[in-house]
């Protein structure tokens, strides 16, 4: 095991009356937060209005910026950071899925950067300062709600960077399982995928004597897949919407990855697909990492044959350790199937003439990953594979 630091102050209140206790987390003498959310998720639902009722009485002065795409663009980021300034605000608000908070926290960040905010995701710019801010979470997949990072797409430079600082991590998080009953089925799955790739890009790992976040690692991803395949059959499973709820949450708040290097080969090669193509983050998960772990595989073998004995049950004392971490990749497939998510880059359009552009993009520090440290070329062979 590694040596680590780990910290992570976000306040988890939840369940079906966690909006109701929402007041008692924000810091002492808010007067002005931003709310900040998508389209008209939050309007259909009601949960707006609630909110606004909720601020509203305990005399909190509430300026709105909506208009969050998913894959959140830095241009409405930087009106954010305007806003903050001259409206003197001093908590951001976030209600939604991933989108929301990672635009809130690149506001967060830049409020107080005199620079340029987009220097902060490119340039090794420390950072030093960030405004407080608290989430209110609708769709469970990206784990932001409790995480140090997020993501922002420079819509101009057709980048899609992330920053990390543990300022960034939220004050609170309202996980409320009921407030994702809304979710249509592609969103409710590809935040499954996010979910189970945040488990893998840590549980993927060269790091000896792991066995407790090994085991959580295995644990978490049965969970999920039992749970998905619940929703599957009733998406008003309470009981299944509240497992993966706290699932997204756990899978990216830092803890299955302490004393264990990371690989991330899969979201960043991921985050290409989305920068220049607009999919759906949790797509580009499902349909690249199974290629990464057909292409990889062979560098460590018993990671694979783990993985298919604990998380898919593949036991048969008369096949080969190389088979059984095959068939392991394939019940994955098999499961990204059954949930309806896109497994091959034809099935999103994504075209042969591009796999260079991302490949070179997304290995422009000389490799990426670590698991197995990827090449362009590498990345361009995987592209292949998920052809
Ligand atoms: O805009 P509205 O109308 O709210 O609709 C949203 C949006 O269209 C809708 N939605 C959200 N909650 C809903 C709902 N619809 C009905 N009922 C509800 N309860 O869902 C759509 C997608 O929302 P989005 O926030 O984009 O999805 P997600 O949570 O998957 O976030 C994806 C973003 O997070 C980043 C991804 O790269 C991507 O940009 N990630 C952030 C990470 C982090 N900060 O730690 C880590 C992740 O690996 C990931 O990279
Ligand atoms: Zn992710």
């Amino acid at each position: 095991m590694n040596s680590f630091y780990y910290y992570n102050p976000t306040e988890l209140v939840f369940g079906k009356d966690s909006l109701s206790k929402m007041k008692s987390y924000f810091p002492k003498n808010i007067k002005k937060i931003l709310l900040h959310y998508g389209k008209d998720s939050i309007k259909r639902s009601g949960l707006h209005d609630e909110v606004i009722e909720i601020l509203k009485s305990n005399n909190i002065e509430v300026v709105e910026l909506s208009g969050v795409t998913p894959n959140p663009k830095l241009s409405l980021v930087k009106e954010g950071i305007r806003i903050c300034r001259d409206e003197d605000i001093d908590f951001i608000l976030a209600v939604g899925g991933g989108s929301v908070i990672d635009s809130a926290k690149a506001i967060a960040a830049g409020v107080y950067y005199e620079g340029n905010v987009w220097e902060l995701f490119t340039q090794n710019v420390e950072l030093k300062e960030a405004l407080p801010i608290g989430v209110i979470l609708t769709l469970p997949a990206t784990g932001s709600e409790s995480s140090s990072a997020t993501v922002i797409n420079n819509e101009e430079t057709l980048q899609k960077l992330g920053l990390e600082s543990d300022l960034l991590r939220p004050k609170f998080a309202i996980l409320n399982p009921e407030l994702t009953l809304t979710l249509p089925n592609n969103q409710t799955f590809a935040g499954v995928v996010d979910i189970l790739s945040h488990v893998m890009e840590r549980y993927f790992t060269n790091t000896t004597d792991v066995e407790l976040t090994d085991n959580l690692c295995e644990g978490a991803m049965r969970a999920v897949i039992a749970n998905a395949y619940k929703l599957l059959e009733n998406p008003n499973d309470y009981a299944a919407r509240a497992e993966i709820m706290l699932s997204g949450t756990i899978a990216h708040s830092g803890i299955l990855g302490l004393g264990r290097e990371e690989d991330w080969a899969s979201h960043r090669i991921g985050h290409e697909i989305t920068a220049l193509y607009g999919v759906t983050h949790g797509a580009t998960l499902s349909m690249i990492f199974p290629a990464w772990m057909k292409y990889i595989y062979k560098e460590n073998i018993k990671r694979f044959t783990r993985f298919s004995k604990f998380v898919f049950n593949v036991h048969d004392d008369e096949k080969t350790e190389e088979e059984i971490a095959l068939l392991g990749i394939e019940k994955f497939e098999e499961f990204l199937k059954d949930i309806h998510m896109p497994i091959r880059l034809k099935e999103e359009n994504i075209l042969y003439d591009d796999f260079n552009t991302m490949a070179e993009k997304c290995t422009s520090s000389g490799f990426v990953g670590r698991f197995v440290k990827l090449s362009k070329e590498d990345v361009i062979k995987i592209f292949e594979m998920a052809k």
